[in-house]
């Protein structure tokens, strides 16, 4: 239940990542929005250590400071789907903060086939800040901002919006 960034810290490590020069990084914002908790998962480079939830088997690994592209190291490290699934809507919305939960809300109202997606594993994006793990759940309980979104993502599902979350 622990982000990869949270139980790095935990093992006392505050410097897992790394900067174009070589210089230590690490949690910095703890929401996606700062790039200095990159490391590679599974053998795919530049994952938010702070945005990805620990697994069974995880492979972590500090980054290379600086990939060396005449080598195709970063065409190997990088998963590219062999092909791609298509999806059929009236409307596309890039992001599940309170912008595009809104636009989604009115548009599916008005009768339009809407989908949102959104990077992070559960929409509401760094406003609303649904919790992603038991723990935050706990203790986000009670918070109206939170709760708020939570009411808002439930009325956009009611109108059958459909939701590509961690994509
Ligand atoms: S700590 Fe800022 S993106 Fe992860």
């Amino acid at each position: 239940g622990m982000s990869v960034a949270a139980a790095i810290e935990a093992t006392g490590r505050h410097e897992f990542s790394r900067g174009i020069k070589g210089e230590g990084r690490g949690l910095f914002c703890g929401m996606g929005a700062c790039h200095d908790c990159l490391v590679t998962i599974d053998g795919k480079v530049s994952q938010r250590a702070c945005m990805t939830i620990v697994d069974d088997d995880m492979q972590v690994l500090r980054p290379a400071a600086r990939p060396d592209l005449a080598t195709g190291q970063i065409a190997d490290l990088c998963s590219v789907p062999h092909s791609l699934t298509t999806r059929t809507m009236d409307v596309l919305i890039v992001g599940a903060g309170p912008a595009g939960l809104a636009a989604a809300e009115v548009l599916a109202a008005a009768g339009a086939k809407v989908t949102v997606i959104d990077e992070r594993p559960s929409a509401g994006g760094q406003y609303f800040k649904q919790p992603s793990t038991r723990n935050a759940a706990e203790r986000l309980s009670g918070d109206e901002q939170a709760l708020s979104g939570a009411a808002l993502i439930g009325e956009v599902r009611d109108h059958g919006v459909t939701f590509l979350s961690a994509t």
